[in-house]
């Protein structure tokens, strides 16, 4: 069948040159007689494979020497639950709500204390990002937790705010390595893989070492504990071998392509050949305000649901794949993270375009 244009919100393309790097590893890596996925996490050729993906993702990011990388199992999902055991010590947070990733991030942070929404997208059904000027912070609150990139409705900060001495954590699960970060903004920030980064069953946290040096208020189970994984270079227990690695192939990419200054360039090109065509169409209705659009996951629709699933079923002669929008917001959905090329972004426009036509 050849490869196709993977539209999907993740897991989700890798860029070619990984895959083809993983394919030639596959059988016999670097002499070793045996494949990734069946050596000892503790064997010298892993760990040079561990430590050569934090050395580039620190290179690739900038990462100060007072932050910790972790590579770690369980989503973000289980960072949702670590995060509020770890570092909710007083048992107080604020939090800006926008959407789905961080009402689930509420829901585990409200097990273990009080949590203060300061700023939600809810009335205006998170077609928006809170504007961080006007949000008032509480001094005492243990950290203030936020999501960047909100992957089901579209939207993105354009700016962080401010929180003087209240550490600000951040879910960057879908945003993670599309620009540059300013690491130094912020006491945590993690992504789960399986977007920019990897396959799904890795998740990158970067942790301010004053957040790990919190004792949490009961003790946790030796794996809920992120000390005891920063403590033991990500390797308490068997890590996610083979993500790992293909992450760390992603990394050299990435350091290969001109990092993450280019990597933004070329995705703030590839997200306004669509949304330009979206803000001409007179078929398609974009579903984020125009000030907080995400250049990863872009969300429309047409005028019903039977015309978005005529264009899903019209998609598939084109070989696109996964564009239909989250159950929540229904419509439909184009995930157009670092590994999906420019050539994808306008096959997309040219067929949705052709599409219009045929429904004037
Ligand atoms: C922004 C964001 N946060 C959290 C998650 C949950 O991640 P996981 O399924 O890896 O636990 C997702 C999943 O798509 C996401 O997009």
């Amino acid at each position: 069948m050849g490869r196709i244009y993977n539209f999907s919100a993740g897991p989700a393309m890798l860029p070619e040159e990984v895959l083809n790097q993983a394919r030639e590893d596959m059988l016999d890596y670097h002499g070793c007689g045996m494949s990734v996925m069946e050596m000892s996490h503790r064997s010298k050729v892993y760990q040079a494979i561990i430590d050569e993906a934090e050395a580039d993702l620190r290179k690739l990011i900038g990462i100060p020497e007072n932050y910790k990388v972790l590579f770690m199992q369980g989503g973000a999902t289980l960072a949702f639950a670590m995060i509020p055991m770890n570092f909710m010590v007083k048992g107080k947070i604020d939090l800006i709500n926008t959407g789905v990733w961080t009402k689930k991030a509420m829901k585990d942070a409200k097990l273990y204390g009080e949590v203060n929404v300061v700023a939600s997208g809810e009335e205006n059904n998170f077609k928006k990002i809170p504007d961080v000027k006007n949000i008032k912070f509480n001094k005492d609150a243990d950290y203030v937790y936020m999501c960047d990139n909100n992957t089901i409705f579209g939207t993105k900060y354009k700016e962080y705010p401010e929180t003087g001495d209240v550490p600000l954590i951040c879910d960057m699960s879908s945003c993670f390595l599309s620009e540059p970060i300013d690491i130094k903004k912020f006491g945590m920030v993690y992504a789960g893989a399986q977007k920019n980064v990897g396959p799904a069953g890795v998740t990158i946290c970067i942790i301010r070492e004053d957040l790990l040096a919190r004792t949490p208020r009961n003790p946790l189970p030796a794996y809920l504990d992120y000390r005891i994984h920063a403590e033991n270079g990500s390797m308490y227990n068997t890590p996610p071998t083979y993500g790992i690695y293909i992450c760390g192939l992603v990394f050299k990419w990435l350091l290969a392509n001109g990092g993450l200054k280019k990597r933004e360039e070329v995705n703030e090109a590839k997200a306004k050949i669509l949304y330009d065509y979206l803000d001409q169409s007179k078929l398609f209705i974009p579903f984020a305000d125009k000030a907080s659009r995400s250049l990863m996951n872009v969300t429309f629709r047409t005028p019903s649901e039977e015309l978005d699933a005529e264009f899903l079923e019209g998609a598939k002669k084109y070989k696109f794949t996964n564009l239909k929008g989250h159950r929540l917001t229904g419509g439909l959905r184009a995930s157009i993270y670092n590994a999906m090329p420019i050539d994808g972004v306008k096959a997309l426009v040219a067929y949705m375009k052709e599409f219009e036509e045929a429904h004037k």
